[in-house]
């Protein structure tokens, strides 16, 4: 068996633990702590936030897309792929070696998206950037985290939350579409999506494709017109 050869380690800002990027022939992984939180053979769940995200938007020209945070860059790439040459995405990624060891060790994963001259990086917490623009975004696509229920960040918790999701509905144009990516569901969060007035659906997604590999739960939660 090959063995995993160590190519970076980075602290998470604001909190203790570090992430871990490692490489295995062609196979790269980010781990925390005993977590893996990304390996580069299975991302169809991540590909699946952005592409079921802009399926629901395909009559909206000129889309402006946040996309929280970088991670191997599937999510971001899958955005450029399914939307159209005048939209523009901004990645918003915490930590700062993950977007160097994407322009260094990841890049060609997903085809180079930080290339696209589509895209801005905004090193920082989404949260940040969600809470500076008023009706701002046709989408934004979140997957910081397992899901709801954090695991790299405590005040991950603050997206999740009341008050973040209200947040969230004011950053959103009318029409525009919360996408949050999950480990598994969380009816108290499809509760609370509703409660701050999303029109909200659920969808099982698999993590290897076609139809393979583990279930995972994406909410696409609409602000209405
Ligand atoms: C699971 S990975 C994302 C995977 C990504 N969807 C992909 O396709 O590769 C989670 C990423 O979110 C970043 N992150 C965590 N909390 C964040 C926050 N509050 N703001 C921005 N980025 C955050 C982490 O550093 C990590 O790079």
């Amino acid at each position: 068996m090959i063995p995993w050869q160590e190519l970076g380690k980075a602290h998470i800002p604001g909190e203790n633990g570090e992430l871990i990027l490692r490489k295995r022939d062609t196979e790269y992984s980010i781990r925390f702590a005993a977590t893996e939180l990304m390996n580069s053979r299975v991302h169809g769940s991540e590909d699946a936030l952005a592409e079921l995200t802009c399926k629901r938007l395909q009559n909206t020209s000129a889309l402006n897309i946040l996309v929280g945070g970088l991670g191997m860059g599937y999510t971001l790439a899958a955005a450029l792929e399914h939307s159209s040459s005048d939209t523009h995405v901004t990645v918003s990624e915490l930590v700062p070696a993950v977007i160097s060891w994407n322009r260094e060790h990841l890049g060609h994963l997903a085809g180079f998206p930080l290339n696209d001259p589509r895209v801005s990086v905004q090193q920082g917490d989404v949260v940040k950037t969600i809470m500076s623009n008023k009706s701002e975004w046709d989408a934004i696509l979140l997957d910081v985290d397992n899901g709801p229920d954090g695991l790299t960040r405590e005040s991950n918790d603050r997206l999740y939350g009341m008050s973040g999701l209200k947040n969230v509905f004011y950053a959103l144009r009318p029409g525009g579409i919360l996408a949050v990516w999950s480990y598994g569901p969380d009816e108290g969060f499809t509760r609370r999506l509703k409660k701050c007035r999303f029109q909200t659906e659920t969808v099982t997604v698999r993590s290897r494709k076609p139809g393979k590999g583990r279930r995972h739960t994406i909410w696409l939660a609409t602000k209405p017109r």
